[in-house]
């Protein structure tokens, strides 16, 4: 799966070594997934560079203009036929029933805004989807794009060593959308605190009465 991500700093992305180790790194490493950021500000025809200018009306801060967008995502979607995602606050909230549909792609485009936000005609016309990460506002939408690339690669086949763990985990439909039971391991007793014995029982059908027992809503 491929993953473009459009942004003023892609060195955010490439410098990043959350994208170098563990998971998502071997991720990338056995090719499971490509991650690419693209500078928009390279798509820039301004003589300076320009990728943002004061909003028509008035208001604080900058609004990051057409131009750069509409001829970066042209030039991506050469390569990449997946949706154009924007991330921004006012997105539909990424919850992990949106990050399997994500995974069955073969491609996501994801837009990282800056400043005020996006002139509203690339939203318009270029986003097909919106994704906030959550009711508070970042700087940018480089760790929300981050994320999301997060939580798809390890939806992947074969990205995390048992494959099952992934459909075992809080959210998933083998628990019911609920969230995980609580997990133990050695010692049995630590600190005068003992795990519970009955996962020590090796009796598996009341294993699994515990754990069922045990979900968080
Ligand atoms: N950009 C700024 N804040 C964000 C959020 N909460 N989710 C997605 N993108 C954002």
């Amino acid at each position: 799966m491929r993953f473009d991500i459009l942004t003023i700093f892609p060195q955010f992305i490439e410098e990043n070594p959350y994208f170098k180790y563990s998971i998502i790194g071997r991720a990338i490493n056995k090719k499971f997934i490509k991650v690419k950021a693209h500078d928009i500000r390279k798509y820039s025809k301004d003589k300076h560079k320009k990728v943002d200018d004061i909003p028509y009306g008035g208001g604080a801060g900058m609004v990051m203009t057409c131009q750069p967008i509409f001829d970066a995502i042209k030039a991506i979607k050469k390569q990449n036929k997946g949706p154009v995602i924007f991330l921004t606050p006012h997105g539909e909230k990424l919850t992990h029933e949106k990050a399997q549909k994500l995974a069955k792609k073969k491609g996501v485009i994801l837009l990282c805004g800056r400043y005020e936000g996006v002139d509203q005609r690339v939203r318009d016309k270029l986003i097909d989807e919106e994704i906030s990460i959550g009711d508070y506002v970042l700087t940018g939408g480089e760790l929300p794009a981050m994320i999301v690339v997060d939580t798809i690669t390890r939806l992947l086949p074969g990205v995390l060593h048992d494959d099952n763990s992934a459909l075992e985990d809080s959210f998933t439909e083998k628990l019911e959308g609920k969230k995980e039971y609580p997990h133990y391991t050695r010692p049995e007793v630590y600190k005068k605190m003992k795990a519970p014995k009955i996962l020590l029982s090796g009796n598996h059908a009341e294993i699994e009465k515990w754990r069922k027992a045990h979900l968080k809503v």
